[in-house]
């Protein structure tokens, strides 16, 4: 790879043994995967932040380093609310080390905002063809799809150089020869809402890392293709899709591709399926007794168990993280009722904190609207049976991230679950 006087420069360490140490791990993927060159990047949001997921050893990584970051960077959600942790029950021990994660980032200059949607964020904007270094998998494929911007599946410390030094090896999805479609996925009916999640967790499983173009009877919104990205992100491992005519390279002149060499059909029957299917039995085993709406002594139960049908004893909604319109539309689907079991709504802070009004309606229900964090990232959860979730992504990894059984279901569903209706 070719690298600048002044990246050899910090190759040899002259810059510090931080940035020696980034550079060296921005060379080895460059060498690896076959760039030519550093290329500049416009943001970087840097994933492996809840202790769940880090542990002791990477505190200690982060702790070592001494630099700042060149471009503005934000991270992933960490594994509570930085705020009021409290509230769902996590271990001071726990928090005491989630702090510690967040501090250390601190250090280094990143903005300690924890969001998977950081394309929400004021001054964090993403144009059409920029580079960045995200590390958030369906953020990634958000930016990648929808914003028609630039990024490779970075890891916490791939990122995390990227933010410390600005700039990130030129390969994979920052060419626009490897952007092409290789994989069309055709859907005869119409969608909406949840179905997307759905239809991306069928198709991630499918297409694995292939790049997919969907053709569609509906025209999806943004928040129903993050709901699509995010799910494809997990049961699979897509990072950039197309819809035709409807994300940004299709509709780009200059974006030339042909015909995928593979194709198929996904009908109704495929999506109901994820609607009619339990998403895995989890450490904790069996699904709670009907009946049974808050697991007992779970942390963070309400205590205001009612006797519902529903074999779920905890409702999730916000992966990724909720948008306005999202809380907006649960706001009203709440409006005059009352939860009966734990619902926990996720979204960034700079969101919540702009929406106050949807907020304080959502949560007169009973209901929890939390920052920072989310369903999986944070062992909030882990001590309930059955989660009933509106995300293809929560669907494909709570049972294994969490241990418990997660059930698939619209956001109407949602709040009629939590509202003990159903
Ligand atoms: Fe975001 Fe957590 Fe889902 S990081 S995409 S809410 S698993």
């Amino acid at each position: 790879m070719y690298l600048t006087k002044e990246e050899e420069r910090t190759l040899r360490g002259e810059d510090g043994e931080t940035l020696r140490k980034m550079i060296e791990i921005l060379v080895a993927l460059g060498d690896i995967y076959g760039a030519d060159a550093l290329i500049p990047i416009k943001s970087a949001q840097v994933s492996g932040v809840s202790y769940k997921t880090i542990g002791d050893a990477g505190i200690e990584w982060i702790s070592d380093l001494n630099s700042t970051v060149k471009v503005p960077t934000v991270l992933n959600p960490a594994g509570m609310d930085m705020n009021n942790w409290e509230r769902l029950g996590i271990d001071p021990a726990f928090a005491a080390k989630q702090i510690e994660i967040i501090k250390a980032f601190g250090r280094l200059g990143i903005d300690p905002k924890c969001t998977c949607t950081p394309y929400y964020l004021s001054g964090f904007d993403v144009q059409y063809k920029d580079h960045l270094a995200w590390g958030e998998s369906s953020a990634i494929s958000f930016s990648n799809s929808v914003l028609g911007a630039r990024t490779n599946r970075e890891g916490g410390p791939s990122a995390l150089a990227a933010a410390l030094l600005g700039k990130t090896p030129d390969y994979g999805y920052h060419k626009t020869e490897n952007r092409k479609p290789s994989y069309e996925i055709i859907v005869d009916f119409e969608t909406s809402g949840s179905d997307y999640g759905a239809l991306g967790f069928v198709a991630g499983k499918m297409v694995g890392n292939k790049i997919p173009l969907f053709k569609l009877k509906s025209v999806p919104t943004h928040n129903e293709m993050k709901m699509l990205g995010a799910a494809m992100a997990a049961s699979g491992a897509v990072a950039l899709y197309h819809v035709d005519g409807v994300t940004p390279e299709t509709k780009d002149k200059e974006f030339v591709y042909e015909k995928p060499p593979e194709s198929v059909v996904i009908d109704q029957k495929d999506i109901n399926a994820v609607y009619e299917s339990a998403g895995g039995t989890g450490a904790t085993g069996a699904q709670g007794a009907a009946g049974a709406s808050v697991a007992a002594g779970a942390p963070g139960a309400t205590g205001v168990a009612g006797a519902t049908r529903s074999p779920n004893d905890i409702v999730t909604i916000g992966c990724p993280h909720c948008s306005k319109e999202e809380l907006e539309q649960i706001a009203s689907l709440l409006e005059g009722k009352t939860v009966v079991k734990e619902f926990w709504i996720f979204t960034a802070r700079e969101v919540a904190e702009q929406n106050k009004t949807t907020v304080n309606r959502i949560e007169k229900s009973g209901a929890k609207v939390v920052c920072d964090t989310c369903m999986v990232v944070s062992p909030a959860a882990n001590s309930y049976k059955s989660m009933l979730v509106n995300s293809g992504k929560a669907f494909a990894y709570v049972p294994s991230m969490c241990g418990l059984k997660a059930t698939y279901g619209t956001v109407e569903k949602c709040v009629k679950d939590a509202t003990g209706e159903i």
